[in-house]
């Protein structure tokens, strides 16, 4: 008597398991079962015209996600795609109004942290992408392309790639004082187990790849002294008297990984105001081409200031930009696939008599000069779409409260984008949709 109690009650237990089982798969939203968002959050009686525009444009209630409010990126469409970097825990409440404002307003998406290396191979035989699955479906329900960001770099990467000993737990300066570093072949092996892991796995989602990031200093290649220990291990294979090759061997291990319609790209900060780094990017691209490494594109990361010069970053794209040349020599057959993105814009306001910062409050002065300034710079970005040479725009955070800027290169509060820390739209959001409408060409 006792045993069939026993048994029955096991029966009852494994059944509500199965339940609770069916009922788990059942009620997990496949990607296709997320609403249209870009439809249902943006009025359909907008009309998109300048005069719209300029009723809006002073209004400082407008909210983010305000129905009534354009889209940003149908400003820009079939000319230029407009993005925005976010982390995987702003697009998990779609009643959230930050959230909202990605769905809404951008038409590309970068995750800001979770697709780095070190997020997703923490470990040997230790993959990590459940928050870069979910940005995927997040995505595509919003219809938004996406850049996956990034492969090798020498921050956000596993330190267990460059350790003889994976689990070894001293630092990389030790390994490297007391030549406990990886070997060359076991750098090449994990970095390349990890591209195969991870291309194959969004090949058809993820379009453009941060392939590398950073890998230059102000004149070259970066060293252990610029915090880098690629060039340190798996140095000049080919003998050609520089320490660049791991920078092939990853384009090329992502290449055959991925096929031919990805678009891989190296990506770099400080290009648009320093000739010099920018002249060593185009020099190691140009050679990379000619030995047959198919690099599709640059990406300037654009971290600017108030003050930046726009001629000095318009000369600058235009030298990485004349890379297509040699692109379509080496590579006829994807002739005209050569391109630049703007990756990472925001715009730092610390400068001139504000450059120490603090926790100070931008006056609507220093927003409108900032939203000129942000006016120029898209100005001169549309003479590159205009000519095919910039496909996408990405700006680095969705408000000014979400900004890495906040805390980098020390805290304080910095005001680096088109959106406010309550939400409201600021003057450089309208200023950033007027281009399109002013626009003239070069
Ligand atoms: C930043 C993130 O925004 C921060 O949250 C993180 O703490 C550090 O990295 N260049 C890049 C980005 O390529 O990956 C960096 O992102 C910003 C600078």
């Amino acid at each position: 008597m006792k045993k069939m109690k026993l048994l029955s009650l096991l029966l009852a237990i494994l059944m509500l398991f199965n339940l609770a089982a069916c009922g788990k798969t059942e009620a997990e939203p496949e990607s296709e079962e997320l609403p249209d968002f870009k439809a249902e959050l943006t009025s359909t009686d907008l009309k998109y015209t300048l005069d719209e525009l300029e009723s809006m444009e002073n209004d400082r209630t407008l909210l983010v996600n305000d129905p009534n409010v354009p889209a940003l990126y149908k400003y820009f469409e079939g000319i230029v795609k407009i993005g925005v970097a976010f982390t995987s825990n702003q697009i998990l409440d779609f009643e959230d109004p930050v959230t909202q404002g990605i769905l809404k307003h951008y038409n590309i998406y970068v995750l800001g942290n979770e697709m780095k290396s070190d997020h997703c191979n923490p470990a040997p035989d230790t993959y990590n992408f459940d928050d870069a699955d979910n940005f995927v479906k997040v995505a595509k329900a919003a219809g938004s392309e996406m850049r996956g960001h990034t492969i090798v770099w020498h921050s956000q990467v596993p330190q267990w790639w460059f350790k003889a000993d994976p689990n070894d737990q001293s630092s990389l300066q030790d390994c490297y004082n007391n030549g406990t570093l990886a070997s060359r072949e076991q750098l090449i092996e994990r970095v390349t187990t990890y591209i195969n892991e991870i291309i194959p796995r969004y090949k058809d989602d993820i379009k453009y790849w941060d392939v590398c990031n950073e890998v230059l200093n102000a004149s070259g290649i970066r060293t252990v002294a610029d915090d880098s220990y690629w060039a340190e291990i798996i140095g000049d294979v080919d003998g050609n008297g520089y320490s660049d090759d791991y920078v092939e061997i990853a384009f090329n291990a992502a290449r055959e990984a991925g096929g031919e319609d990805l678009v891989l790209m190296i990506n770099d900060f400080n290009m648009e105001w320093q000739n010099s780094k920018t002249q060593a990017m185009y020099d190691m691209v140009e050679r990379m081409l000619r030995k047959g490494v198919r690099i599709d594109g640059v990406g300037f990361q654009s971290h600017i200031s108030v003050d930046c010069n726009v001629n000095t970053f318009r000369q600058n794209i235009e030298k990485i930009a004349s890379l297509s040349e040699v692109y379509d020599e080496c590579f006829p057959e994807y002739a005209g696939n050569f391109r630049v993105q703007i990756t990472e814009l925001d715009m730092n306001m610390f400068v001139g008599a504000n450059a120490d910062g603090g926790f100070y409050k931008w006056s609507e002065e220093e927003f409108k000069q900032q939203a000129d300034k942000y006016y120029e710079l898209m100005d001169m970005f549309l003479d590159f779409a205009d000519e095919g040479v910039i496909d996408a725009i990405l700006f680095w955070g969705t408000d000014d409260e979400n900004s890495w800027l906040n805390s980098t290169p020390k805290l304080r509060r910095n005001a680096a984008l088109l959106v406010d820390r309550d939400n409201t739209l600021k003057p450089d959001f309208w200023s950033v949709a007027k281009t399109s409408f002013y626009h003239t060409g070069p």
